[in-house]
């Protein structure tokens, strides 16, 4: 999509409105995603019983919306009539895209003008954010609906404006997918992603196989607490669930009147084990197995044998019949080989089509379903490994894995949607504080989120068209309960939108966090269970002339902060932080927000430790990956320590792959007695602590074995004395993952933390 510049004009005039008194606040415009042009003037439209409205018959879906939306929030049902002062709906050629839209609020009546019932849609939605809250629920009896008078001209950046869910790992109901397409439509999201399928349950009523809702739907159990917990424990309790072709038509219906496409996936060949449970046949041993009952990469994958064929085919039947999305997700992820390595009709079947290997096996796979459905004329998207061993020729790649597999589709001009683990997974921590609820690792804060680039740098112009979108992805294994979900999704979900809709040059990530601050009263009245950390503090470490220097921030810029560094609880009388604190010694920097005295934050606390190394410069031999280098090359020695739990912060650094030499330079010849790292070791993440450290001084050189075993946090304390002009670590990459484990055959992640010299 070629880059559109738009211009933004924020004028304020202050006309005269004799019949209107209350003042206008320009601070009460709160939209998000933020319109390309949006110009206030003084003064107010009330929306009241006798408003009428008037639309164009193509626009009626967006005119109805609207009328049932006041009518829900405020008891008052907007007649169509062509008299009196109106909400009228235009239809306007003009206007483009296709998804685009003008609306003009005037104190004697609103027009919205658009090509096509889409564009008058989210015109509606932005309306909606312009009228009071209340109407969002109908217990709080919204009384007078004020609109404050603007000019917008809007349309979005990307075509394709996506979240995903989960419901694999845990189901939810109807109600809640609902209230979740609710959302999307709200926040001008055009896809729903619905992600059906998976290793741990299958939930969607396939009539042609009975077993898969009999069988496949549930678990025995399910496993409690993290993963990485040692022993791992499960709860004794069957599990599962599915959706009717009733309930799944009624959503699909639900969701075309928001103007969302529900793209249903069905996982293949991999995340299928649930499928195997029922219908053992379909594997390659014949083996039974169970549903999944914990999370993770499982071996029981399809077989390549012609009955799979067969019963996926059946299978698309229906879901084709469901679902009328022209792209249909057929997964394609983290499909171990293992399995069709030792089978015979699968050994047969690389030999018959001639295929190099297992590879070009799972091309062969996903090329025969794509040919299948585009008979059907639809179209497949599949997750980056369908670029493994050839790319089936029609397909759309949604990028997880980072952006490679972005890049390489759309130079082999294929459609491609970015969804990097990096900045698309809302299963990810969001935030530092040790009180966050149980989540998978990493971490993606909402100022992460919200600077994704969707576009590649990579990517020349021309490619840069192959790029339709992004999406928020949201894997539920630590999410059992909707409420959950929706502490996950919200606000980063916030950030998305404008990510995918709103014009990159606009951006302003403290204009956004003021919206965002806003716009909790519109979450709360939709029973939105929102994280709020925008009156955390974060820290920075900076270094001045070899001197280190603390700041501290919120995201909220009208709040203040007060620190101390002496033990103690910041109080309304502790220091007002007003520039970066000076670090002479140890210390320890504790602060909050406070807002006219009360504090509303939590404490921050950070310790830093100034040992032999702080605020030298190391030196590496090559750049940390840049999804994971948010301290920079200096965090492995500003004295802070890096978090227990997120591998994701300012203070790890990460390396895909990459053998280390990491040096550290003294200006005369120091004495030191020890040197200290620690390294994460997460094997669902693809991370692994390296098998050893080698530390090299001028001196002397020592290689260290590592024994990592069931730790996620892995100590390496060496002790090296006497006097040195440098030390060096040199630290291999674990190397290529194992077979059987999450990311096999990919290179291990090495993250390293601070390198304590003393
Ligand atoms: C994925 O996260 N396995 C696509
Ligand atoms: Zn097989």
């Amino acid at each position: 999509m070629p880059f559109k510049k738009f211009l933004i004009v924020l004028v304020f005039c202050f006309l005269s409105i004799s019949c209107d008194k209350i003042k206008n606040d320009p601070a009460e415009i709160t939209l998000i995603p933020r319109p390309n042009v949006l110009t206030q003037v003084e003064g107010r439209f009330v929306v009241d019983k006798n408003t009428a409205i008037m639309s164009d018959p193509e626009l009626m879906p967006a005119a109805n919306f609207l009328t049932d939306y006041i009518f829900f929030g405020s008891g008052v049902r907007l007649d169509f009539k062509s008299k009196g002062q109106s909400i009228s709906f235009l239809k306007d050629d003009q206007i483009d895209p296709e998804e685009g839209y003008r609306l003009d609020v005037k104190p004697d009546g609103i027009i919205i003008a658009a090509k096509n019932a889409k564009g008058a849609f989210y015109a509606v939605q932005t309306l909606r954010q312009l009228m009071t809250e209340k109407l969002e629920n109908a217990n709080l009896k919204a009384a007078a609906i004020a609109v404050p008078c603007v000019s917008i001209s809007d349309s979005p950046r990307f075509k394709y404006r996506g979240m995903h869910l989960d419901v694999g790992r845990h189901f939810f109901p109807v109600e809640f997918i609902k209230k979740y397409i609710d959302a999307l439509a709200l926040l001008k999201f055009n896809t729903f992603h619905w992600h059906l399928t998976e290793d741990q349950g299958w939930r969607v009523e396939i009539k042609s196989y009975p077993k898969l809702n009999e069988v496949a739907s549930f678990r025995n159990e399910t496993l409690i607490g993290h993963y990485n917990d040692q022993p791992q424990r499960f709860d004794d309790t069957v599990y599962g669930g599915y959706y009717t072709q009733d309930e799944i038509r009624e959503i699909v219906a639900y969701a075309q009147k928001r103007f969302i496409t529900i793209i249903p996936e069905i996982e293949m060949p991999g995340h299928s084990q649930s499928v195997i449970a029922a219908y053992p046949e379909l594997g390659c041993t014949g083996e039974s197995v169970d549903v999944a009952t914990k999370w993770g990469v499982f071996e029981t994958i399809y077989c390549s044998k012609e009955e799979t064929f067969e019963f996926l085919e059946t299978v698309l039947d229906e879901v084709m019949g469901l679902f009328p999305s022209t792209y249909i997700h057929i997964g394609g992820d983290e499909a171990p080989k293992t399995n069709w390595e030792k089978c015979a009709a699968c050994q047969k079947r690389i030999r018959d089509e001639n295929l190099k290997d297992e590879h070009e096996l799972q091309a062969y796979f996903i090329s025969r379903i794509e040919k299948y459905l585009n008979q059907n004329n639809r179209q497949i998207i599949g997750w980056d490994e369908i670029l493994e061993g050839g790319l089936a020729p029609n397909a759309t790649v949604m990028s997880w894995r980072g952006i490679g597999g972005a890049v390489k589709a759309a130079k082999m001009n294929h459609d491609v949607i970015l969804s990097p683990t990096s900045h698309c997974y809302f299963d990810y921590y969001q935030s530092e504080s040790q009180d966050e609820p149980l989540a998978i690792g990493g971490f993606l804060p909402l100022r992460k989120v919200y600077d994704f680039e969707p576009i590649p740098e990579e990517l020349n112009e021309a490619e840069t068209q192959f790029v339709l979108g992004a999406q928020g992805n949201v894997w539920t294994e630590y999410m059992r309960e909707a409420k959950q979900v929706e502490y996950m999704v919200f606000p980063r979900i916030l950030a998305m939108s404008e990510v995918v809709w709103s014009a990159k040059d606009l951006k302003n990530y403290s204009d956004f966090v003021s919206r965002v601050e806003r716009f909790h009263n519109r979450l709360k009245a939709l029973d939105i269970n929102y994280a709020n950390h925008l009156f955390e503090i974060n820290g920075q470490i900076k270094f001045t002339d070899g001197m280190g220097f603390y700041s501290l921030e919120t995201e909220s810029k009208s709040k203040t902060i007060r620190y101390t560094t002496d033990g103690q609880a910041p109080n309304s009388g502790s220091i007002l932080y007003s520039e970066p604190i000076k670090i002479d010694g140890d210390i320890i920097v504790q602060a909050a927000v406070f807002d006219k005295g009360n504090q509303i934050g939590s404490v921050f606390t950070q310790e830093i430790k100034r040992h032999i190394g702080f605020g030298k410069e190391p030196t590496i031999n090559v750049e940390p990956h840049k999804a994971y280098n948010a301290g920079g090359i200096r965090a492995l020695t500003n004295g802070i320590i890096g978090s227990d739990t997120r591998y994701g912060d300012s203070e790890w650094l990460g390396f895909w792959g990459e053998n280390l030499n990491i040096r550290i330079e003294f200006d005369k010849p120091t004495a030191i007695q020890s040197v200290s790292t620690r390294l994460f070791n997460a094997m669902g993440q693809w991370v692994y602590a390296p098998k050893m450290i080698t530390i090299r001084t001028d001196r002397s050189e020592k290689t260290v074995s590592i024994d990592s075993e069931g730790l996620t946090i892995v100590p390496v304390n060496i002790p090296i004395s006497g006097e040195v002009r440098f030390i060096e670590l040199l630290i291999p990459g674990y190397g290529i993952i194992s077979k059987g484990y999450q990311g096999e055959g990919n290179p291990a992640w090495t993250f390293i933390d601070e390198i304590i010299i003393q």
